[in-house]
């Protein structure tokens, strides 16, 4: 889906296909360096993740796996609650394992921070965090994040993965969602 066809219900687009693919393709190349010669496990977090994992997984050259942990921090809301949940573990054992954890944004930072936890804790050989966009109260708290896509206003954003009521995750770019969707 692209702008124009839900212009009614969004603002304004933060960042436009050409920069997502441009932007995947650098964070891709220092993957790349930082991991050559090693075998990764890329860890998506459903659902939100599912449009970059896509597109950074195909960009890298090392080799790599894929594994998906759905967690739930946001219901159906806008805010985040801060309790999170297991709604689906991994399918394999980390023991021993380059983790990098894909992540479509970090807000408040408790799901990233508790995820990264949870994977070292699990004996993981390392734990890397990747997440393509980033709101300004992530900065305030300690998030373990490597590499950042774009660092983006506190918005309430769509598209790439992410959704609002399960919406908007198709669209091709990512969007401000106009207020008037949720209030
Ligand atoms: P955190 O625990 O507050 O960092 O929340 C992270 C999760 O909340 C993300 O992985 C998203 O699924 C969701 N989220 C945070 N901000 C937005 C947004 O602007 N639009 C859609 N989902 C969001
Ligand atoms: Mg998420």
């Amino acid at each position: 889906m692209n702008f124009e066809s839900a212009k009614s219900q969004l603002t304004k687009v933060l960042v436009t296909e050409e920069q997502i693919q441009s932007r995947v393709a650098e964070m891709a190349a220092e993957i790349d360096a930082k991991y050559e010669g090693k075998e990764v496990l890329l860890v998506g977090v459903l659902k939100g993740a599912i449009m970059f994992m896509a597109d950074l997984s195909r960009a890298l050259n090392i080799s790599t796996s894929m594994d998906w942990m759905a967690l739930s921090s946001y219901g159906s809301g806008t805010v985040s609650s801060g309790v999170i949940r297991i709604l689906k573990d991994l399918d394999a054992e980390i023991h021993g394992k380059h983790v990098i954890i894909v992540e479509d944004i970090i807000d408040s930072g408790l799901t990233l921070s508790w995820l990264q936890a949870t994977l070292t804790a699990r004996g993981a050989a390392s734990v890397d965090v990747v997440a393509f966009l980033r709101k300004p109260a992530a900065a305030k708290v300690e998030v373990p994040v490597w590499l950042v896509g774009y660092d983006i206003p506190n918005e309430f954003v769509v598209g790439y993965g992410l959704d609002y009521n399960e919406r908007y995750r198709s669209l091709n770019c990512v969007a401000v969602l106009d207020p008037k969707v949720y209030s």
